[in-house]
């Protein structure tokens, strides 16, 4: 269980508990007294095996460790849960059964306690994460959402008006990453694994695609895995067996350089263009994927190149967590939004969601 040191101010008042659910990690947070006194993160790191994320086991495992995971959070803000202004949940997307653990939970807690219950969107809560860091961003901001299940470049104008810009077409770049993972015989998540493995590859080795779709700000991924599955056919044989046998740690090392060099090129070269054409004061990275280092250090470049605020978050707030949660909430609640219990979670995001 990994849990967060002491963080930045939070200019937000009272006290909220964020819980997210939505896919391998169980996360349990709390904001109170404009800070983040607890953000404990249980992995379910058992997927590995499986190759990939296996729903029903995902909904057990939340189910399992979801009341141990509060008892540590409050045991660690040192609050009581009569003391909470409101329960704030993941309510999508993310995988159903999973969504439904905690978001029942959240519920179940604010009927019981007379508390409200502020259900939020997933990705709203890796858009505005980089709040949690002591330097913020400043509206309005461009941030690049990439996750295992997104990639969205939006503008965000407020804490109440995000406007797409483009989104992949097909796969998300942490979903690239973990498939090519998979076809190179590395564990489930691939994203660390191939940056593991590019750091001591020629990332000039192979020239893999970068798609370049109509849609100005749009991203393709498929057409890159593609050409990683005929390279790999071509040169090591058209089984995983023999993938696997005939590659070498040089190879391997050249490829996945390679392959993660082609889908940071793919995000920047669309992320520059709207840096461009757009008149913001900051920039952010956010999501899983923005713990990759190479990506990381593109953004440093871009926003020195073209003189803009960089905020991307520390590596705890980019993979799925309850802060950003908590915080998204709290957003929400100062803001004036109240809901009902009768909201119900969604696997994907809303048609109307972005503007
Ligand atoms: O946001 P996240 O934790 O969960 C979702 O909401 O999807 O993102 C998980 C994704 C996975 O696809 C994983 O492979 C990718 O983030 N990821 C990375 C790195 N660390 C995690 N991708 C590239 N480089 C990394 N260092
Ligand atoms: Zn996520």
């Amino acid at each position: 269980m990994i849990n967060t040191s002491p963080s930045a101010s939070i200019p937000l008042k009272g006290n909220f508990l964020g819980i997210e659910t939505s896919c391998d990690e169980t996360s349990i947070a709390v904001i109170s007294g404009g800070k983040l006194t607890a953000n404990l993160v249980s992995s379910q790191d058992f997927h590995a095996d499986f190759g990939g994320v296996i729903p029903e086991l995902s909904s057990r495992a939340h189910l399992q460790i979801i009341i141990p995971l509060l008892n540590d959070a409050l045991k660690k803000s040192g609050l009581a849960l009569k003391e909470f202004d409101a329960v704030c949940a993941t309510a999508g997307p993310g995988l159903i059964g999973a969504l439904l653990v905690g978001l029942t939970f959240a519920k179940g807690l604010s009927y019981s306690l007379k508390k409200l219950f502020i259900p939020v969107n997933h990705i709203e809560g890796h858009i505005y994460s980089g709040f949690l860091m002591e330097e913020k961003p400043e509206f309005p901001y461009l941030v690049l959402v990439v996750s295992g299940g997104h990639t969205l470049l939006l503008l965000v104008n407020s804490f109440e008006k995000i406007i797409k810009l483009g989104s992949t077409v097909d796969d998300a770049a942490g979903e690239a990453f973990d498939k090519a993972a998979k076809m190179l015989g590395l564990k489930y998540p691939g994203g660390p694994e191939i940056q593991k493995h590019a750091q001591n590859g020629n990332p000039e080795r192979i020239k893999f695609p970068v798609a370049d779709l109509k849609g100005e700000y749009d991203f393709s991924f498929s057409g890159l895995k593609t050409s990683l599955l005929r390279y790999l056919q071509k040169y090591f044989g058209s089984t995983k067996d023999s993938v696997h046998k005939n590659l070498n740690q040089h190879e391997l090392a050249d490829i996945a350089a390679s392959f993660e060099h082609a889908v940071i090129k793919a995000l920047m070269q669309k992320t520059e263009k709207a840096v461009k054409n757009y008149d913001v004061k900051s920039i952010s990275l956010v999501g899983g994927v923005a713990a990759n280092r190479k990506l990381r250090n593109a953004f440093q470049e871009l926003s020195v190149k073209h003189n803009k605020k960089l905020v991307i978050p520390a590596l705890e707030y980019c993979s799925d967590n309850g802060a950003m949660i908590a915080f998204r909430g709290a957003k929400l609640f100062e803001l004036g939004k109240r809901f009902s219990l009768d909201y119900s979670p969604y696997p994907g995001l809303l048609p109307d969601h972005f503007s």
